[in-house]
């Protein structure tokens, strides 16, 4: 490889750090969600958004990735996971009061962009970020490595997949998914999306959809976030790492721990975009219609505007010392993830 090629790779692969599902996987689970919205929830969306194209959501799904890589964005980092500080592979489990850690983590950032969202007291700008902030943040949440504390979330635990020298967690978030569908581009996360959906609708997924957003309530979001949490967290001890993660460091993942994987990653894409959709429905229909036709009434009875409910203070946390996976977390900047050792170990090793 001549040294121009070879700097070329090196600058893409500075640019690309990997982070949460992949762009690949964020804008999958945008488009399965689009695919539910009502036609009142996307015409809202498209407004706050600005977009009336009809890939409204996949265009904003990894903005929080490169807003927290700006050093304006770097408050969001922690927002982008949970650390659950179980113990894979005998017990996987998550406690939002003992793993949210002190800057927030995503189960609270959902709650607080739920609660925005739908704040008409908040400028367009607000409601835009707490939009695109939902639509980022229920993603990241069914990628069991995002509600893992081990490791940094599988970040150290050094792999090779596919004749590449990487990570755990990026095969996870974007590695793994991009060898599924051979791409990455908004088209190839389009055709993997009207796939899921046909899972959904017809297939594998027809008799368990129900269930994945059974008992969701934007009125109580910890708990509900609190269970999609819980539900990624223990594919972490049954799929992501039954033997340990020592098992994982011999050898090529692919083909076989691939096989063993990529069903719980297609599952957990179709689940994120099924649960955005409904999500969004929701608080479109018990929210955003409601206060509209709220004031509708108000302006044409003239009657006096009632004082807006104080917004909940979702700021109060105890103080809680730093665990390792957070200690270590801060040590990488903040960052969920590694970039690929692609730029390190840019060479295939067969
Ligand atoms: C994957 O994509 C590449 C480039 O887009 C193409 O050259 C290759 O043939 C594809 N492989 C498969 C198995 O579809
Ligand atoms: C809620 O979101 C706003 C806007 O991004 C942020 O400034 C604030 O710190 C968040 N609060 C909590 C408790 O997460
Ligand atoms: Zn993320
Ligand atoms: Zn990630």
């Amino acid at each position: 490889m001549g040294s121009f090629s070879k700097l070329v790779f090196v600058s893409f692969g500075v640019i690309n750090t990997v982070n949460a599902w992949g762009v690949l996987g964020h804008a999958t689970v945008a488009y399965v969600a689009q695919h539910y919205l009502s036609s009142d929830t996307a015409s809202w969306a498209q407004g706050v958004l600005g977009d009336t194209s009809d890939s409204y959501l996949a265009n904003i799904a990894s903005w929080a990735d490169q807003y927290r890589l700006t050093s304006a964005g770097k408050w969001s980092a922690a927002l982008h996971y949970i650390d659950a500080q179980d113990n894979p592979p005998s017990d996987c489990n998550v406690d939002y009061d003992r793993d949210c850690g002190d800057s927030g983590c995503s189960i609270s950032a959902i709650s607080n962009y739920t609660q925005r969202v739908s704040d008409g007291r908040l400028s367009a700008s607000n409601t835009e970020e707490a939009l695109k902030f939902l639509v980022h943040f229920l993603g990241d949440l069914t990628q069991p490595l995002h509600d893992e504390s081990y490791e940094v979330g599988g970040n150290d635990i050094d792999v090779t997949f596919d004749g590449y020298k990487d990570n755990l967690h990026s095969d996870w978030d974007t590695y793994m998914p991009e060898k599924l569908v051979n791409g990455s581009s908004l088209s190839d996360a389009q055709s993997w999306a009207d796939s899921l959906v046909k899972e959904i609708e017809s297939g594998d997924f027809k008799a368990q959809a129900a269930s994945w957003i059974e008992g969701d309530s934007i009125s109580d979001v910890i708990t509900t976030a609190s269970r999609w949490a819980s539900d990624a967290n223990a594919f972490v001890c049954t799929v992501v790492m039954p033997d340990g993660a020592a098992a994982l460091q011999t050898g090529d993942l692919y083909p076989t721990y691939y096989n063993s994987a990529i069903g719980t990653i297609e599952l957990q894409i179709a689940k994120g975009g099924y649960r955005l959709g409904n999500w969004l429905n929701s608080i479109y229909s018990s929210k955003i219609a409601k206060r509209d036709f709220e004031s509708f009434v108000e302006t044409r009875d003239a009657a006096p505007a009632a004082a807006p409910a104080a917004a909940p203070d979702l700021s109060v946390r105890e103080a809680r010392p730093l665990s390792r996976a957070q200690l270590a977390r801060e040590a990488m900047g903040g960052s969920c993830c590694k970039s690929r050792g692609r730029e390190e170990d840019h060479e295939h090793q067969h």
